[in-house]
């Protein structure tokens, strides 16, 4: 059964463009609740840990640093079948492949400077989650603590 929650990244250059407000607006329209929500920068070593899964591909050093140039906007959002039709609703990695209306084809200037990441997995969606949020920093929709990202 598909999950119910996803991961996300307003990255550094959609933040500094001014689109946090944006964003999070085609977010909620989509039907997304958020559950949990920071504004953050990353450090070198906190980045190579979060994309390590990448370590071995030639833009990681790249990616690194580019992840680490200004503040983010990290979120666990909540919607039926969360991680695919968050996927969906942010287009493809590259914005000249993205569909049209996607919050990358809107906002994204390139493939690396490409405004937002969403999870690719159920697991990875928990994965993520738990880099950034503590248990008590992810609220169900009654404002309780979400125990297990399911
Ligand atoms: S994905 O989403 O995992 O299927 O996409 P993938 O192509 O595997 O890319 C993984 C992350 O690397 C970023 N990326 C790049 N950064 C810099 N330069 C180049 N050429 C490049 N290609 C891919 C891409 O934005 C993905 O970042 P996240 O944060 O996972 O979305």
């Amino acid at each position: 059964m598909k999950g119910n929650y996803t991961f996300t990244i307003i990255k550094p250059c959609a933040v500094q463009s001014g689109h946090i407000g944006a964003i999070l607006g085609d977010i909620a329209d989509a039907g997304f609740r958020v559950a949990a929500l920071k504004f953050v920068r990353l450090n070198k070593k906190e980045a190579q840990e979060f994309y390590k899964i990448h370590e071995e591909r030639p833009f990681y050093g790249e990616l690194v640093d580019f992840m680490t140039s200004g503040p983010i906007v990290v979120a666990v959002l909540e919607k039926e079948g969360a991680v695919e039709g968050f996927r969906s609703l942010i287009g493809s990695t590259n914005p000249k492949e993205a569909a049209p209306d996607t919050i990358r084809a809107k906002y994204a200037e390139s493939i690396g400077r490409n405004a937002i990441h969403g999870s690719d997995s159920d697991d990875n969606a928990k994965i993520e989650a738990s880099f950034f949020f503590s248990r008590n920093e992810i609220f169900n929709s009654e404002g309780g603590f979400v125990e297990n990202l399911n």
